[in-house]
């Protein structure tokens, strides 16, 4: 599928499945779209689906129908993409269910936490010739894109090493819900759970799958002390959440080799007092970028090594989605613009009928770091293979996505 255009859509009807807070964002982007209707949703938490109902009748938009479980909403002829936005363990039996049923997916991340469940996504697009497109959202950063374009244009000359990660201290929402699965899954695996965020804009700079594929990781982590520390303090006593085993090492780091031999080095920790960050760093032959704060170095730049400020190159290098639309995207908001330019592109890409610029293997490849870095881990650092999930179809340079 990785050449499939979407067949043109006027406009393009969207259901949703899972309500809670994720989704209720994008839906508030969904509504200020033109071209994009959501015309019925799926939860079984009454609360999600009354706070949904608000968002929506606050835009003025017309009520979607209520489906009384999944299967009824993917077996409407009403909708041509069902966007998911559940529980992690859910991501893959909805996604393969709805594709069977006819409909694209746009599927929120990570899009699946086994091998299993990354191969079942690729043979279900492929069969029924479905898009599953993730919603990783932070590819359509401002600096992440202008950055794309930047290593397009050949100014870091051949780019050899990136770094990313998920650092954002989310100690207080992980104890807010007993049951919440992001919690939960600390208890499960020692692992990165949470890799896309920041692999996803460092391998669409690199071309991964687009020409080059991620080959080998090997992967430690730290210690688990953030989630007992901070629950010894705020949880109170008698909480059935006191008996808990967090198994996570707390600051999981993996090194990834691609086939062209690069490598990209990943960290995931959102247990610690550490500040906000995805790194998102390029290193080529000729320059580095590094992000929070945005900076550049290009050959030739400055006696002392000192990085510079990078905006004096978005006049050049802006992208054409932030140029185009960006005003929007912050007036509409949801994690600085990034998830309306997103959803926009995608809208965008349905009417057309064109090639998403995200597809199930990206979806595959990038998610499948949570299983492998838990197989490393536990083999203590020793690499493991990442499947090619392409079939070969990675030798193949792509052109197109993110034009
Ligand atoms: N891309 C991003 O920036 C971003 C940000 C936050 C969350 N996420 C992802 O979004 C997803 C949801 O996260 P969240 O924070 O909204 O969690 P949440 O707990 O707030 O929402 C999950 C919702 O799914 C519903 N649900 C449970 N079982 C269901 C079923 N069988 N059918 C339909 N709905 C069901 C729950 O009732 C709940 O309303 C996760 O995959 C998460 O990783 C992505």
């Amino acid at each position: 599928v990785a050449r499939l255009p979407f067949e043109p859509h006027r406009v393009v009807r969207v259901g949703l499945a899972g309500v809670g807070r994720r989704q209720r964002s994008l839906l508030r982007n969904l509504l200020r779209l033109e071209g994009a209707e959501v015309t019925a949703l799926h939860d079984p938490d009454p609360a999600s689906v009354e706070e949904a109902r608000a968002v929506i009748a606050e835009s003025g938009s017309g009520q979607p129908a209520e489906c009384g479980d999944f299967d009824a909403l993917i077996g409407r002829d009403a909708i041509d993409v069902v966007c998911i936005a559940t529980p992690w363990d859910l991501h893959v039996p909805m996604a393969a269910a709805a594709m069977a049923a006819g409909k694209h997916v746009f599927l929120e991340v990570p899009a699946a936490t086994t091998l299993e469940g990354c191969w079942q996504l690729v043979d279900a697009s492929e069969r029924t010739q479905r898009h599953c497109v993730l919603l990783e959202n932070c590819c359509y950063g401002y600096y992440e894109l202008l950055v794309l374009n930047m290593v397009r244009a050949g100014m870091f000359g051949e780019v050899l090493h990136g770094e990313a990660a998920y650092i954002h201290d989310c100690r207080e929402l992980m104890f807010r819900d007993e049951r919440s699965f992001r919690r939960r899954a600390h208890m499960d695996r020692d692992a990165n759970l949470y890799p896309t965020h920041g692999l996803g804009p460092v391998a669409t700079c690199m071309g991964i799958n687009r020409g080059d594929r991620l080959l080998t990781l090997a992967s430690m982590s730290s210690p688990s002390r953030g989630l007992q520390e901070w629950r010894r303090e705020h949880v109170p006593a008698g909480s059935a959440m006191h008996s808990e085993t967090y198994r996570c090492g707390d600051v999981n780091t993996s090194i990834i080799k691609t086939a062209a031999g690069r490598t990209i080095v990943l960290q995931y920790d959102i247990v610690n007092a550490r500040p906000y960050d995805r790194r998102n760093m390029i290193v080529g032959t000729r320059g580095e970028f590094r992000d929070s704060p945005p900076r550049i170095f290009l050959d030739g730049q400055s006696e002392g090594g000192a990085f510079a400020d990078i905006d004096p190159y978005r006049a050049r290098f802006e992208h054409r989605f932030w140029t185009e639309h960006g005003r929007s995207a912050e007036e509409s908001g949801g994690h600085g613009g990034m998830d309306f330019l997103m959803l926009r592109r995608l809208i965008e890409v349905m009417q057309q009928g064109a090639v998403p610029d995200i597809d199930v293997y990206d979806a595959a490849a990038w998610s499948a770091v949570v299983p492998l870095s838990g197989q490393s881990v536990a083999a203590g650092g020793a690499p493991v293979e990442v499947p090619d999930f392409t079939r070969s179809g990675w030798r193949e340079p792509r052109p197109g996505p993110w034009t």
